[in-house]
């Protein structure tokens, strides 16, 4: 190297090379996460969300954790070009599968998880018995076990696998008599331990509170993981200065494509597009 010679470096790692006026993509493996776009469009009612529901290959909670990762890099893989400032992964699913292989492969780009609302029920309900309904993949992810160790001394936690559930959702059943039969096969042998709480895992799971409240009694109280989520989302923006001012936008979309499935997708919203 000659002493004369000249190096300009740009230090562009790190550096967030996006603009406000991108979209927030919201993801899911189907209709669940429409519970957590609900509170996001509530505390960012300025932001232009996307959501791509992936009924088409629902449920993801079932499935193997390989193929979980695949899917949910494929959704963000697909959307990227239309320019994407932050994604949710509005799956506790998908996250536990999927969110470190994301992060690694857009690290210029601000992505958001969900995991159980663990810790508010904790904190809530100190030396009590709280009850994780969640998907198979879920609670059986490296995730979960090592929030439920951080928490095995301040309570105790009892995970439940909750197979067929969002299923229910997935097909508009929200208070059939078989959902009600399904849930009470699947709670009425755990609400003999006297639960304190019940944390909705799942983002399908709070389109089921009602029934499941009914189930539970009026005394355990059912929280989830969106509002939080919501509140995380708009601090990153925030911190990276991406925060968007102007009119905000919904968009809904879902790889079955069918006016069914969008126009379910719209009620379950219940907010005006
Ligand atoms: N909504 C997803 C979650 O929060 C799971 C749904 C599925 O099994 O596809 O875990």
């Amino acid at each position: 190297m000659r002493d004369s010679e000249i190096f300009v470096h740009y230090f562009l790692a790190g550096e967030i090379m996006h603009n406000k006026d991108e979209y927030i993509l919201v993801l899911d493996s189907g209709l669940g996460g429409l519970s957590v776009l609900r509170e996001l469009s509530e505390i960012l009612p300025e932001e232009q969300f996307l959501y791509y529901g992936d009924s088409k290959n629902a449920p993801y909670g079932t499935r193997s954790t390989e193929e979980v990762r695949l899917l949910t890099q494929n959704c963000v893989a697909q959307h990227r070009p239309m320019g994407i400032k932050t994604v949710v992964i509005a799956c506790n699913t998908a996250t536990a599968a999927a969110i470190e292989d994301l992060r690694a492969t857009y690290p210029d780009t601000i992505i958001i998880g969900m995991e159980p609302a663990l810790k508010l029920a904790v904190d809530r309900h100190p030396g009590k018995k709280i009850l994780v309904m969640a998907t198979n993949v879920t609670l059986r992810e490296h995730k979960f076990t090592a929030l439920m160790d951080r928490f095995s001394d301040t309570a105790t936690i009892l995970p439940l696998p909750c197979p067929g559930l969002v299923e229910f959702v997935e097909s508009g059943q929200l208070h059939t008599p078989e959902l009600s039969a399904y849930l009470s096969s699947l709670l009425t042998p755990v609400l003999k331990e006297d639960i304190s709480a019940i944390v909705l895992g799942c983002t399908h799971f709070p389109f089921l509170k009602p029934v499941i409240q009914e189930l539970a009694g009026p005394d355990v109280e059912i929280l989830d993981g969106s509002h939080g989520t919501a509140m995380q989302t708009r601090r990153r923006l925030e911190e990276a200065n991406l925060l968007r001012t102007g009119k905000g936008s919904i968009t809904l979309t879902n790889s079955l494509g069918t006016p069914e499935i969008l126009n379910r997708s719209a009620k379950l919203l219940e907010v005006p597009l």
